[in-house]
């Protein structure tokens, strides 16, 4: 018999993504390939989100034709999780009985177990945890999962958020902040280095805040000895060691292992980017040179009332320290059009920021009213302040412009210049052209007399620039891959 078939269809951001990679991790342990394509899959799960956008009804649409194949095709199995799972526990389940496993965010690596709970009880299983019981089941091993692409890994190092944006659902699905243990992080990024993995972008909501809930199991007074295990041999190596890791510690201890030729993380708030940060950034060469500052809006007002905890000023400042301090770094951002009550004179003063900040790229989003968050609240209390949508609609418009001016400047800078790249595969439109991808976060297509693998470090020289991509041609193979084709196993 040939073996089961699943697909994952992801929603929403990184995070997600590597949920969705740990899933898959978790299926192939339990025997399972990857399906052609969704259609003919044994196993669909969908991972949505919330964050942004009305995924609901994507969702139940979605649910609505999966009955019908499943109707048909009575073998088929379907797993619901992530972020909406988390937020709408039954709802789901009485509007689509035909789904047979729903999991939330804080239990992803129940997923199979439940899928089994399903099929032997012959009724579907809703599992939703308010938290994680414990680390190891807030973040599963990055070992155990099938990954994307076998050169890079992604690594939470920090999961649930403490702010209080007032847009903001991720507190109310993610839940409190945890950071994942210093030293388990470094010997992870250990073995993934000596899997052939080159490059780690650490992950979590808030990055900058890593460390601040470790503080009591990393003292070193008498009372409370340092305890090793949690800390790490690193850590509980280093005399000048703080009495908690920052962000910045673990920068420099992920970028100091052998093998790991590239660092990245997201996000950061800006209100708790330190100099520290700036300082591990600038002095560690495997750290990317790229920074996303989220600024959500440029005006004082629009951000007091989405309590950033910042004003554009200091927002600036911060952005100014982090140039000075880093040469040639790629600055990108969040910014949201349409927050209630947002006037003329506050969108023209994200307009002034968005200029004065020069961005590389930014991600722009319309605000969305996210059930039982401050700012949905309001809303309903006092529908008034909802921005007009054809004024939110203009208002996007002329932020791309502002947006793309400063990419295709800061674009243009680079032509001529000689851009190291890891390469990524094939370009999405031109089978010919290869993609790699700069230090800086940016797509380079280039010319290549030959194929390379993707995971391959390559330099390129840049002929030509739009305002999302580079162009270029391929200069010189610096190093090949190393990492083998893995078998996945299943997270402990
Ligand atoms: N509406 C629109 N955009 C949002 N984001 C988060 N919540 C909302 C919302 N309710 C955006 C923010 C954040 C990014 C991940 O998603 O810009 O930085
Ligand atoms: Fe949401 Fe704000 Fe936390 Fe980011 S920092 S996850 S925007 S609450």
């Amino acid at each position: 018999m040939s073996a089961r078939t699943y697909a994952i269809r992801t929603y929403g951001c990184q995070m997600n993504e590597h949920d969705s990679e740990r899933l898959a991790g978790l299926l192939e342990a339990d025997g399972l390939v990857p399906a052609a394509s969704e259609d003919d899959a044994d196993v669909v799960v969908l991972n949505t989100c919330c964050i942004r956008e009305n995924a609901d009804n994507k969702l139940y649409g979605k649910l609505g034709h999966l009955k019908s194949k499943k109707d048909a095709r009575p073998g088929l199995e379907i797993i619901v999780s992530g972020c909406l799972a988390q937020k709408d526990r039954d709802l789901i389940q009485q509007r689509a009985g035909h789904v047979d496993v729903v999991v939330g965010t804080h239990n992803v690596h129940r997923a199979v177990e439940l899928l089994h709970a399903a099929r032997d009880g012959g009724r579907p299983v809703i599992e939703i945890w308010d938290e994680a019981l414990d680390d190891a089941e807030s973040f599963p091993s990055a070992l155990a999962v099938k990954r994307e692409v076998d050169f890079s890994a992604w690594l939470t190092i920090q999961v649930g958020c403490d702010n209080t944006c007032a847009y903001c659902i991720v507190p109310a699905v993610r839940g409190k902040e945890i950071s994942r243990p210093f030293g388990e992080l470094v010997a992870e990024v250990e073995r993934l280095a000596a899997d052939g993995v080159i490059e780690v972008t650490l992950l979590g909501q808030n990055v900058n805040s890593y460390g601040r809930d470790l503080t009591t199991s990393l003292r070193t007074d008498a009372a409370s000895p340092l305890d090793a295990a949690t800390a790490g041999a690193v850590w509980a190596a280093d005399p000048a060691r703080r009495a908690r890791p920052l962000f910045a510690d673990l920068l420099g201890a992920v970028a100091s292992v052998e093998g790991i030729h590239r660092v990245r993380y997201t996000s950061p708030h800006p209100k708790d980017l330190r100099p520290e940060t700036i300082a591990a950034m600038a002095d560690h060469p495997a750290v990317c040179n790229h920074l996303h500052l989220p600024l959500q809006a440029g005006s004082d007002a629009t951000l007091a009332a989405m309590h950033r905890g910042y004003t554009a000023e200091r927002y600036l400042e911060k952005l100014v320290a982090a140039r000075a301090g880093i040469p040639d770094l790629a600055v990108t951002t969040d910014i949201i059009v349409g927050f209630p009550g947002e006037t003329d004179a506050d969108f023209e003063a994200t307009l002034e920021v968005v200029a004065a900040a020069e961005y590389d790229s930014a991600y722009t989003f319309i605000f969305s009213p996210r059930e039982g968050t401050e700012a949905a609240v309001a809303l309903e209390a006092e529908p008034g302040r909802a921005v007009d949508s054809a004024v939110v609609g203009e208002r996007f418009e002329r932020l791309r412009v502002v947006v793309e001016r400063s990419a295709l400047a800061k674009h243009r800078e680079r032509i001529g210049r000689i851009e190291e790249v890891v390469v990524e595969g094939p370009s999405k439109r031109d089978a010919s052209v290869l993609t790699g991808r700069t230090t800086q976060n940016k797509l380079v297509h280039f010319a290549s007399d030959r194929p390379l693998r993707a995971g391959t470090l390559a330099t390129t020289r840049v002929l030509d620039a739009g305002p999302h991509f580079l162009r270029g041609e391929l200069v010189e193979v610096l190093a090949t891959p190393r990492h083998r084709t893995r078998i996945p196993v299943a997270a402990g």
